[in-house]
């Protein structure tokens, strides 16, 4: 069996993932390259899942490392909304688990891009648009090679910031004004 690895693998799609995965495969096939990898609930510890130390600011011969061995690679996209600085930081990633022997990445992408495919009105889908053509090009290069972008809805529980910043614990609030008629082609949440 191939094996998988999740990078990082300590937040909360990470986490969700490689808990949902453990419960398909075994957990010798998996690999949680993280920050801390001290900080992996004992229980996981315990099944014999792989940790590995990693960060994205790390050079590119230590994301090598951390990659080596892995198939097919899980690259959970960096924090932030800052365009170039994540770009950045994902490229040389990708090139790392290319040169390490990666054959497939699944990569967490975003929904937010104009039907063309390839160009965005959204800051936040640019380093998401410049990974997934970083990814087409190292496929073109290398047949072996192959990824899946993942295009996701938006986060439900981003849902405050479309509805005028609601706080459900705020019980003063009696009226919400979401810029929106209702006619357009709604929201995808995930
Ligand atoms: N589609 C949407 O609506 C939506 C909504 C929210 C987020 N997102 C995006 O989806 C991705 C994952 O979101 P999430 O909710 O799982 O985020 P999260 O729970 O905040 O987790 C963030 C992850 O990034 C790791 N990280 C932060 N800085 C790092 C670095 N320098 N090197 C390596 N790892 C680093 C954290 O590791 P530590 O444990 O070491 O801190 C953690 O594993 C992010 O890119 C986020 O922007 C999308």
């Amino acid at each position: 069996m191939s094996t998988i690895g999740i990078f990082p693998a300590s937040g909360g799609l990470g986490t969700s993932t490689y808990t949902h995965l453990l419960k398909a495969v075994p957990a010798s096939n998996v690999v949680l390259i993280s920050r801390h990898p001290e900080k992996t609930p004992q229980i996981y510890k315990d099944q014999g899942v792989h940790l590995r130390q990693a960060s994205y600011e790390a050079s590119p011969a230590e994301l090598e490392a951390a990659f080596q061995g892995i198939n097919t690679l899980f690259l959970i996209s960096y924090p932030s909304h800052v365009h170039e600085y994540r770009t950045g930081l994902h490229i040389p990633a990708l090139d790392a688990a290319h040169r390490a022997g990666v054959k497939h990445v699944f990569y967490s992408s975003l929904a937010f891009a104009l039907p063309d495919k390839s160009t965005t009105l959204a800051e936040v889908m640019g380093a998401h648009l410049d990974t997934e053509a970083h990814l087409r090009k190292l496929a073109e290069q290398d047949p072996s090679f192959s990824w899946t972008s993942i295009r996701e809805g938006l986060y439900h529980e981003s849902f405050p910031i479309y509805t005028a910043f609601l706080d459900l614990k705020d019980e003063s609030t009696t009226e919400i004004l979401i810029p929106h008629d209702g006619s357009g082609p709604g929201i995808s949440w995930a």
